[in-house]
């Protein structure tokens, strides 16, 4: 169902991989919702091809950016200036550890992948925001969001060193949405519960998880449906005065010490 919430609004998406990607139902949410926007992605990512099949349901532009790269960000922010003037918003839905990846444990981590990972998930979204800010392209109430998890509050063992990389994003939410109030835009991080995606899958025992998260959280998990439909809250103009917040996304999880489901597997009682 649209509600034209983002009727006339210009942005830019990073992050859409697949399908199953968190940007992809929110690229195919703002298209329903009036929006237009640049779909952007690692240049070694696009070459997979599946993007092409998004650009055309939503009528949109692909540009190719290293998100660690200040040279790819200009030339992207530069095209989409050129195509649509200003812009309201910007997701940056971005995320990978190599030391996840290639199974390394947090106590043994390698620090050259550290830097890299830290790079991509957490610094690329300063460097997203500096390019922006460079260019003075966002228009007044605009919004700009992040996507993190809840291991950068508490610990999930096997998240490794993205729960650090999280913590490092949600901070620079914080402190880059100081400056951009001064020019009336906000940032916000949204926490989601876990997701079947591909970076979520790259998680040690993530199905497993994933029905844990379902039974500690009273409303279930939030689908990266369900977390599209909140990003276009964000964009829109309804949440103009929300800025500098980590939002959670997680059916309530965040705030359950345990629920029923998780007590009776372990024979606790709760009257
Ligand atoms: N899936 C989950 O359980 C979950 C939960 C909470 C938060 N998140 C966060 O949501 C965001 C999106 O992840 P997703 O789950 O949709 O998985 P995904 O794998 O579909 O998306 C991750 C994206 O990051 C892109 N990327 C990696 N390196 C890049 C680079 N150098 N430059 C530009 N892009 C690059 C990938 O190509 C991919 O499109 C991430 O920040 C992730 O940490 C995911």
């Amino acid at each position: 169902m649209s509600y034209r919430l983002l009727k006339g609004k210009k942005g830019i998406i990073f992050g859409a991989l697949n399908n199953q990607s968190i940007a992809w139902k929110v690229a195919e949410r703002c298209h329903e919702e009036g929006a237009e926007f640049i779909l952007s992605n690692a240049p070694i990512a696009m070459r997979l091809g599946e993007l092409d099949e998004l650009a055309e349901k939503t009528g949109s532009e692909i540009i190719g950016a290293d998100a660690t790269s200040m040279e790819d960000l200009e030339k992207l922010f530069d095209a989409a200036i050129a195509k649509f003037g200003k812009l309201d918003f910007i997701l940056h839905s971005i995320g990978m550890s190599v030391n996840v990846r290639k199974g390394k444990r947090y106590t043994d981590l390698n620090y050259e992948w550290l830097e890299k990972g830290w790079d991509v998930s957490a610094v690329s979204f300063h460097k997203v925001m500096k390019t922006a800010w460079e260019k003075d392209c966002m228009n007044e109430w605009g919004s700009i969001l992040g996507l993190t998890y809840i291991a950068a509050q508490r610990t999930f063992p096997d998240y490794n060193d993205m729960s650090d990389n999280k913590a490092y994003l949600e901070s620079i939410a914080r402190t880059f949405g100081y400056y951009w109030g001064e020019r009336k835009v906000r940032v916000n991080t949204i926490s989601q519960s876990p997701t079947q995606t591909t970076a979520g899958s790259g998680v040690k025992g993530f199905g497993g998880f994933l029905a844990f998260a379902e039974d500690m959280s009273p409303l279930g998990n939030a689908s990266a449906l369900e977390c599209a439909d909140y990003c276009v809250t964000l964009f829109s103009d309804l949440t103009k005065k929300v800025t500098m917040q980590n939002l959670f996304h997680d059916g309530g999880f965040s705030n359950t010490g345990v629920s029923m489901k998780v007590a009776k597997k372990y024979d606790i009682i709760i009257e």
